[in-house]
């Protein structure tokens, strides 16, 4: 982190990305106006919103501003109107682009299931009670940005083709991620590829039980990603810690949010090697209740909470974002997506009001 006023970049993006991004703000300036809490605060625009204002999802002016901050809250990007732009324009390459651009390899994915809302999980309460598990996701290699990539002719017909690749290095630094958090949680990691079929995830496996040794107390163990899957909806409860490569983790990662039941509560952070972040909630843009104000903010402000303890170093102030986040679901507030049938839901901005009060100060 710099020296000085940490500075955050906001990029609120689109679809219900504007109306979270507004209650995140807001837990902001109740830390500045209420906690001693300085910063320096800007927002700017990826995504649907960029092309629409710049023709770019990720303009020039942004990257540049993600670069000079020591943290970056992004909330959503995408929309049905940009699925049908050519594929470098459309909102998800802004996403790709910033993580790409700011080299953020290590994407943490927290599942936590909050006790009062073990009832939205899809499981069986007892399966997934008191679920904690971490995911972390290399984010800037294997076949999302692997080349050659493309369509071409090859005799006659067209073929698609994208390149699963993972060099040493690339291997070695997301498994000391991985291996320095299952340290500081229950010290198990589990390391999901697929082994048996491919040379990159041969060359994984090798390379991450080298990194093992430099972590006695960690325990490690293997799992191919079909098992693993299958793991997590059988007994999640065996995970702490996975790490695995960037399409398996953006698949695994959906499966662990679900097991909570509520996607809308689930934060997370993109850290390059200088504990610069990225930010975000794992939800969506939501296009279908955009613009209602029927959202949830929570996973928004969760971001924020792990925003100023990786990136900020303000664990103190993490954890009391964290404890109103947690003090409101105890009082029953619920919107609509982690709401019982029947129960009584309230809207993004009075949930987002209700957390600035239980915050206190
Ligand atoms: C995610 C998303 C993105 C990904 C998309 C929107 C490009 O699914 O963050 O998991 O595949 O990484
Ligand atoms: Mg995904």
């Amino acid at each position: 982190m710099s020296a000085g006023i940490p500075k955050i970049l906001i990029l609120p993006g689109d679809g219900i990305g504007p109306e979270v991004a507004a209650e995140a703000r807001k837990v902001l300036d109740a830390l500045r106006s209420r906690h001693g809490f300085h910063a320096d605060i800007a927002e700017g625009l990826i995504g649907g919103a960029a092309y629409d204002a710049a023709g770019e999802p990720l303009p020039e002016a942004t990257l540049a501003a993600a670069r000079g901050a020591d943290a970056v809250l992004l909330a959503a990007v995408g929309g049905p109107r940009y699925d049908s732009l050519p594929r470098d324009k459309r909102p998800e390459r802004g996403l790709l682009a910033i993580r790409a651009g700011l080299g953020l390899y290590a994407n943490l994915r927290p599942a936590i299931l909050f006790p009062e809302l073990a009832a939205a999980s899809s499981l069986k309460p007892e399966l997934v009670a008191g679920l904690d598990l971490l995911i972390v996701r290399e984010l800037t290699g294997g076949i999302y940005f692997g080349k050659p990539r493309g369509i071409e002719t090859r005799d006659g017909q067209r073929v698609g083709v994208n390149t699963e690749v993972y060099s040493e290095s690339e291997i070695e630094r997301i498994a000391r991620s991985a291996f320095t958090a299952a340290q500081l949680r229950g010290k198990r990691l589990c390391s999901v590829d697929k082994a048996n079929v491919l040379e990159s995830s041969e060359l994984w496996r090798e390379v991450v039980i080298r990194v093992g040794r430099d972590f006695p107390e960690v325990q490690l163990s293997h799992q191919y990603v079909d098992n693993a899957a299958m793991q997590l909806v059988r007994a999640p409860k065996q995970f702490d810690v996975i790490v695995t490569s960037n399409l398996f983790g953006d698949i695994l990662s959906d499966i662990a949010a679900q097991l909570t039941g509520s996607i809308g509560m689930l934060p997370s952070a993109s850290l390059n090697e200088r504990a610069q972040g990225l930010y975000e909630p794992i939800h969506g843009s939501a296009p279908d209740i955009a613009g209602k104000g029927v959202a949830n903010p929570l996973a928004m402000i969760l971001s924020l909470a792990m925003l100023l303890r990786y990136s900020l170093k303000r664990g103190d102030l993490a954890d009391k974002v964290e404890g109103a986040v947690r003090r409101v679901l105890a009082d029953g507030l619920r919107t609509a997506d982690i709401a019982r049938p029947g129960e009584a839901t309230v809207g993004t901005v009075q949930m987002g009001a209700a957390v600035v009060a239980a915050l206190g100060g």
